[in-house]
């Protein structure tokens, strides 16, 4: 049968999971009664291997070795198909938040810090951070995974005028993706993880998504009524964007207090809601840094 086929020692066993890209296998090594996940991506017909691939190979070969990155063991060509070779996790960060109400933020965030720090360090941006391309163990470790559209930041540039590469804007789950993006902006930079990263940990805590739209404009609409109307003050960087007009006809929002609620502090306090309040800014420049946030009060 084509679903319980084997890849050289690897018995693929049930579906765990499956994506835009390909579908992931738990798997048994036969000489070692290991178990580990298998991600098959179909190359089609052509037997090409398209970009996303490359991207996600070339991105984990950098990272292996890399704390709080899902570590890398095998790539295999077979028939048609790229087979990724990972250790298999138990969950991701969305079935374990629903399932478990005794979580370790502090440890959790710290971890996902560290794995973006190692990501940017090496000069990659993910693009894609979200509760379900996070894996999680039964010690509550957590792995960040999935580099499909991860791509390298050359430019490091905070400033959207300056002359930098341009990237692709529509990147970036709906639900995780920033205001620049939403806006039009193709020459972000790694300061879109952080963002993503903010809205991941809210979802941590609170088991729901912050900013919930079904389109770019629904989205820009949930963010400024938390954060308030993109101005000159408030996000001066977002004013120029492209799409800005567009969003220029929305009512004038003020920033409220979204996270200053009473179940949010119980959880976190008032060092987490600062956390998470430093990584969720409108004006990409007043983000907090991965390495700052790393030295953030509440970790102290
Ligand atoms: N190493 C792994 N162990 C267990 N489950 C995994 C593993 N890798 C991925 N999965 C599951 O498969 C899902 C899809 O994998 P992902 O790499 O995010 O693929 P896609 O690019 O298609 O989104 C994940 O959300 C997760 O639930
Ligand atoms: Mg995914």
């Amino acid at each position: 049968m084509q679903d319980n086929k084997k890849v050289q020692q690897f018995i693929l066993q049930e579906k765990v999971g499956f994506g835009a890209f390909g579908e992931v296998y738990k798997a048994i090594d036969e000489n070692t009664s290991e178990i580990f996940a298998i991600k098959r991506i179909f190359s089609g017909r052509s037997q090409q291997i398209d970009q996303s691939t490359i991207r996600e190979i070339a991105a984990l070969s950098s990272l292996k070795g890399q704390n709080h990155i899902v570590p890398l063991q095998k790539v295999i060509f077979e028939k048609g198909c790229v087979y990724i070779v990972l250790p298999f996790y138990p969950y991701n960060l969305y079935e374990h938040i629903k399932q478990n109400d005794d979580i370790n933020y502090k440890k959790v965030f710290k971890q996902l810090l560290l794995g973006v720090y190692n990501i940017h360090k090496l000069g990659f941006m993910h693009r894609d951070l979200k509760p379900l391309n996070i894996l999680v163990d039964d010690n509550q470790n957590v792995y960040i995974s999935d580099f499909g559209i991860a791509r390298m930041n050359f430019g490091q540039c905070r400033n959207f005028n300056s002359n930098c590469e341009k990237h692709s804007y529509e990147v970036i789950t709906l639900h995780f993706r920033p205001p620049e993006n939403l806006l039009g902006c193709d020459n972000y930079h790694v300061s879109v993880d952080v963002w993503s990263l903010g809205c991941v940990f809210y979802q941590v805590v609170m088991k729901e998504i912050l900013f919930y739209g079904d389109s770019q404009i629904e989205m820009l609409f949930k963010i400024f009524s938390k954060l308030g109307t993109p101005s000159a003050f408030i996000a001066p960087s977002l004013c120029s964007l492209p799409l800005f007009n567009e969003a220029a006809a929305f009512p004038r929002f003020y920033p409220t207090k979204y996270l200053y609620q009473e179940e949010l502090l119980s959880r976190i306090g008032y060092e987490g809601a600062d956390l998470i309040d430093r990584m969720i800014q409108l004006e990409p420049s007043r983000r907090i840094t991965i390495s700052e946030a790393l030295q953030h009060q509440y970790f102290l």
